[in-house]
């Protein structure tokens, strides 16, 4: 086994050929939507209905989408490598659990949950939201919220992220454009311990591209499942 720990972060492009659409991409969500307006606090303090509305048709896609050969291919590696497999997803979609990955941390938080913020506490939350859907927890209307990380917020889980790219052998950065910032730097915290191999599987280089030592470009659904079949094998 060439490598004992392994931290894989992903991003939009992993769900694109799920059918889930990437931001940034030609027809991506931040070309028909202002992000100001549906993921900041201030868009969702201006207009709730218009947000609940976003995320709702979001919960509704994801539905209709199952996890591709490059989820799978995910989920096989955390099962057979007898090292440690970390999954570090953008994605606020459910397809790595769906595929079989256990151990994943969403920085970006989750399409299928909510958040009180009368009491704080998280709920899984399948269906549609509205400005007077009460807290399944403490009942108080008017206080729910999608449980996702909007512009201007802390990701989720960043002290055990930084933790994990700290000791890691082998950092991948799967369908990420490398635009948003924290997870846009891994690469470069990665590289400054010195001791991990980078390697970038995208459609096309990121913005980050020149600081991973490999690039390996094409659909996900081809270039992921090859990569993990050499790991597996090596
Ligand atoms: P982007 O839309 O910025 O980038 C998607 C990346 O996936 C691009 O580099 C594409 O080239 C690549 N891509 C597209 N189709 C692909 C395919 N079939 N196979 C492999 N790669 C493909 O999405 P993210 O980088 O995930 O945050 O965006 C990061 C964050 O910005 C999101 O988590 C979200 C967004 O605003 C928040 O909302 C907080």
């Amino acid at each position: 086994m060439r490598y004992q720990r392994i931290v894989v972060l992903t991003g939009a492009g992993i769900s694109a050929e799920s059918g889930l659409g990437t931001f940034r991409d030609e027809d991506g969500l931040w070309t028909k939507y202002d992000l100001e307006d549906v993921a900041t606090p201030q868009g969702f303090a201006r207009d709730p209905a218009f947000v609940h509305e976003f995320y709702n048709a979001r919960r509704v896609n994801l539905r209709d989408a199952v996890p591709n050969a490059a989820h799978l291919a995910l989920a096989e590696l955390e099962r057979r490598h007898p090292g440690r497999v970390l999954v570090v997803t953008q994605n606020v979609d459910d397809l790595h659990e769906r595929a079989g990955s256990c151990n994943i941390l969403h920085m970006h938080g989750e399409l299928l949950k909510l958040r009180c913020e009368s009491c704080g506490q998280v709920a899984d939350w399948p269906g549609d939201l509205a400005i007077a859907t009460p807290c399944p927890t403490c009942a108080v209307p008017g206080y729910v919220r999608p449980h996702v990380v909007w512009f201007g917020e802390m990701p989720f889980h960043m002290p055990k992220i930084e933790l994990e790219l700290a000791v890691c052998d082998l950092f991948v950065s799967i369908g990420t454009s490398g635009n948003v910032y924290p997870a846009a730097g891994f690469v470069a915290e990665v590289r400054r311990q010195g001791r991990a191999h980078t390697v970038e599987l995208n459609l096309e280089p990121s913005e980050g591209a020149s600081l991973f030592a490999e690039a390996r470009l094409g659909p996900a659904t081809t270039v992921v499942p090859a990569f993990v079949r050499e790991l597996i094998e090596a």
